[in-house]
């Protein structure tokens, strides 16, 4: 690899990793888990799950990917020879960039719809609307192929323009002003919603004074797939943009920064959407629709403030999606450079082209092909998509991922790796990639599969059996 091929900055792994896993997931996703959990509840086991699982196992991804400096496919492979590990580890990175494609593919669909949203607060279509006029809005918008495919066509040739530029300009570039732009836009609607609502004190009780009696299987298994989800774990993201790292930044403070700045972002996101949910006497369970349609409403009775505040808003959504859709497209591409040597702009438009038109199944899952039903499942083929990947391959991938660190790959190599670690820091680390962060995963992985209630039942079970 070329000296060319090396980040410039020491902090650009950090923005790069950090702009990847501060996404949908923090800003959307993140607020309705923790108001669907159990509020404070909730928030304790994810920040329990970060650090217990998390970071060891964005630790683990960041070794390999910069001890090897090629794409994830490679590295794992170039690791595992000098480990006299199985080729077959390989396919960790393989099974990565397949989930990839199909999450690629719905979340660009999804970003479409905060391209809608910030087109339609800037024209002031949202101007005291209620809450029913704006629950209408979305599901006509949802409604309606041809805005959806607009969208997420315009999100597609954005995420494919910055991955063409390369890997040093594309992302270096972009990412230095994308994660302090977003940070600064966060903060300031933090800052707007506490000081307009008077909710400080309500919104810092809720979710950060946890109620045990909230404490469920559910909401443990809930938080660490979300911790997982977030970080952007068990794909190979994370070690595909560790190939670029500087041989003198470290890992543990490079993922301790990542891990930091991913959590707090969920957590701003979570000050700044509470305190108008408060003050409005909304529902925190709601769900999915927390974003789209119960924070568009509060916004929309804000008058000239609320449309800046859509705005902003949703402008910040795409921007913190772009910066986590390119990092599903740069491991793929980096391979085909690597690997099939060719054009990286013709890899990158190619791929991005056939992520478009698997999109469309998304798309048309929500109108079209709304009563599908894919071999009884009772799931619409975007229900299956995401099911599939991200409750089955996700957890599988993180969990292979931490075996093979933990079991196939020289501890040699993990040592050099994390050489600001002391003894017994390294120990403890290898103990939770050996065995802790598996088992956990393991039940995660387990519970996605029998669904909740099964789960409950098992879970009940066994905690009957000990008493
Ligand atoms: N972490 C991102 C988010 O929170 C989504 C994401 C980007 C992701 N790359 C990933 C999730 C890789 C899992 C694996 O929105």
């Amino acid at each position: 690899m070329s000296e060319q091929q090396v980040w410039k900055r020491k902090s650009t792994f950090i923005f790069a990793a950090a702009g990847s896993a501060i996404g949908l997931g923090n800003l959307w996703k993140f607020p309705y888990m923790v108001g669907e959990n159990g509020g404070g509840a909730f928030v304790l086991i994810y920040l329990f799950c970060v650090l217990l699982v998390g970071l060891p196992i964005m630790m683990s991804e960041s070794i390999v990917g910069k001890y090897s400096k090629g794409n994830a496919i490679d590295a794992i492979g170039i690791t595992a020879l000098r480990s006299n590990a199985s080729q077959w580890w390989k396919g960790t990175a393989v099974i990565g960039m397949i989930s990839m494609f199909f999450i690629l593919s719905f979340y660009s669909v999804v970003a479409g719809w905060a391209f809608d949203y910030t087109y339609h607060f800037a024209a002031g279509n949202f101007a005291e609307k209620s809450v029913d006029e704006i629950g209408a809005f979305f599901g006509g918008l949802l409604a309606d192929p041809q805005r959806l495919i607009m969208w997420h066509t315009i999100f597609m040739i954005l995420t494919a323009l910055i991955i063409s530029r390369g890997a040093k300009a594309g992302i270096e570039k972009s990412l230095g002003i994308m994660i302090p732009v977003l940070f600064v836009l966060l903060l300031s609607i933090v800052v707007y919603s506490m000081a307009a609502t008077g909710k400080f004190s309500q919104t810092v009780d809720y979710m950060f004074s946890a109620d045990f009696s909230k404490i469920t299987p559910i909401v443990v298994i809930n938080a660490l797939g979300q911790a997982f989800f977030s970080l952007s774990l068990g794909m190979c993201v994370i070690m595909t943009y560790a190939a670029y790292m500087r041989p003198d930044v470290s890992i543990t403070e490079s993922s301790a920064y990542i891990t930091l700045l991913d959590t707090g972002m969920a957590l701003l996101a979570g000050l700044a959407i509470f305190p108008i949910v408060f003050a409005n006497d909304m529902s925190v369970g709601s769900g999915p629709g927390l974003l789209f349609v119960t924070l568009s409403t509060a916004f929309a009775q804000l008058g000239t403030v609320g449309t800046v505040l859509g705005v902003a808003f949703f402008f910040l959504v795409i921007l913190a999606a772009v910066s986590s859709s390119i990092s599903m497209v740069e491991p793929f591409v980096k391979w085909c450079e690597e690997r099939l040597k060719v054009n990286r702009t013709a890899a990158t438009f190619i791929y991005c082209a056939v992520v478009w038109a698997m999109g469309l199944v998304t798309v048309f899952s929500f109108n079209l092909w709304k009563e599908v039903d894919v071999m009884g499942t009772g799931k619409t083929p975007f229900d299956l998509i995401d099911f599939v990947t991200s409750s089955v391959i996700l957890p599988l991938g993180g969990l292979l991922i931490a075996l093979y660190v933990g079991w196939g790959l020289s501890p040699k190599i993990s040592r050099e790796q994390l050489f600001k670690l002391n003894g017994f820091f390294f120990a403890l680390w290898l103990l939770i990639v050996r065995f802790i962060a598996p088992i956990l995963i393991l039940i995660v992985f387990i519970s996605s599969i029998l669904g909740e209630e099964k789960m409950t039942e098992v879970v009940n079970s066994i905690v009957a059996f000990f008493n």
